[in-house]
């Protein structure tokens, strides 16, 4: 029955009518907040393309994380930045490395918030690449024998999570073998398994100081013009074993979260990075948007494009405007 019976207004004529029909919305706990964390004492470090984010060292991040906890975000998800880096990335996997001491205090402290941990190279690298190098290229098979390393050893810290960024072939198989192996069958692993080689990453790599020193990861990370690529990425992961499954970014991105979420339907992350961060934060300060309301209009475009949780530096504000 067309106008004038059908009347599509009705049901948006007061707030809780619309609140009773809305299809999509925003709940704290499927947010996640990334967090950086540095050697040191008393370390709270603004990052200038970032306002609002910090690095932490350990006792400041446990601080940061009981206010994220009582604000119910889901989830921490952290990064380390060493204080020293070398061609094999022995941070990564150094069991007093910086991201496997936060965890014991993060877990040691609020037990029953999930801590996420990124299993990548790029942090801890000399030259910014994402895994080892062997003759000016990324090596795939060494370097997943090392991603798995990193993986074990934040296990053993007391990750519930390890999330590998890196895009080398067969990284999953290779961390869930080893977990396995090692008495870890229990954590899980959220694949980064479709990682657009993006412009957005910018400001993390000035948080996290890990540009490659020349070159680019258009070698290993996926071209933006390609999605259906983005499906068979995440049935390997499946197959390797992926708990979970991300896209990243987020926005630039939507239509790869639906037809990811549509072809798999296994949980879903979306990756809302540094750059899309900074955008809102940048119009936000010139007075050009309302903050609030696109922020939380962002996270509601991410859900309704597929995302089941949304890992964004907005998790604890966003969480507060929700209360
Ligand atoms: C790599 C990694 C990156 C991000 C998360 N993990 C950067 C990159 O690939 O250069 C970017 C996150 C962001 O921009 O917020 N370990």
């Amino acid at each position: 029955m067309p106008f004038p019976a059908t009347r599509l207004r009705r049901l948006r004529r007061t707030p809780a009518l619309r609140d009773l029909v809305r299809e999509t919305s925003l709940s704290p706990a499927q947010l996640v907040q990334p967090a950086f964390v540095v050697a040191g004492e008393g370390v709270r470090d603004e990052i200038d393309s970032m306002p609002g984010i910090e690095r932490f060292s350990i006792s400041e991040l446990v601080a940061e994380a009981t206010e994220i906890a009582s604000l119910g975000v889901g989830a921490i998800l952290l990064f380390g930045i060493p204080s020293a880096k070398d061609e094999s990335a022995t941070g990564a996997y150094d069991d007093e490395g910086v991201v496997q001491m936060a965890v014991r205090a993060l877990k040691e402290a609020h037990p029953d918030l999930t801590v996420i941990t990124d299993v990548c190279l790029c942090e801890y690298t000399s030259h910014g690449h994402c895994g080892f190098l062997r003759d000016g290229e990324v090596d795939n098979d060494i370097t997943i024998e090392l991603l798995a390393k990193t993986a074990v050893s934040h296990a053993e810290a007391g990750a519930d999570v390890v999330a590998p960024s890196d895009m080398m072939d067969g990284r999953v198989g290779a961390i869930r073998h080893q977990l396995d192996e090692e008495g870890h069958s229990r954590v899980a692993i959220l694949s980064y398994s479709s990682k657009y080689a993006s412009a957005f990453y910018g400001p993390f790599r000035e948080a996290a100081d890990s540009t490659p020193e020349s070159g680019d990861r258009r070698g290993y990370q996926m071209d933006p013009g390609n999605a259906a690529e983005a499906i068979r990425e995440a049935e390997l992961d499946l197959d390797e074993g992926a708990d979970m499954l991300m896209v990243k970014p987020a926005t630039p991105y939507l239509d790869v979260v639906r037809l990811v979420k549509d072809a798999t339907g296994a949980p879903l992350a979306a990756y809302h990075v540094s750059g899309e961060y900074s955008m809102l934060k940048a119009a936000a300060a010139n007075g050009w948007i309302d903050e609030r309301a696109a922020v939380l209009e962002t996270l509601t475009s991410i859900k309704r494009a597929g995302a089941d949780a949304i890992v964004t530096y907005y998790a604890k504000e966003a969480a507060q405007w929700l209360r």
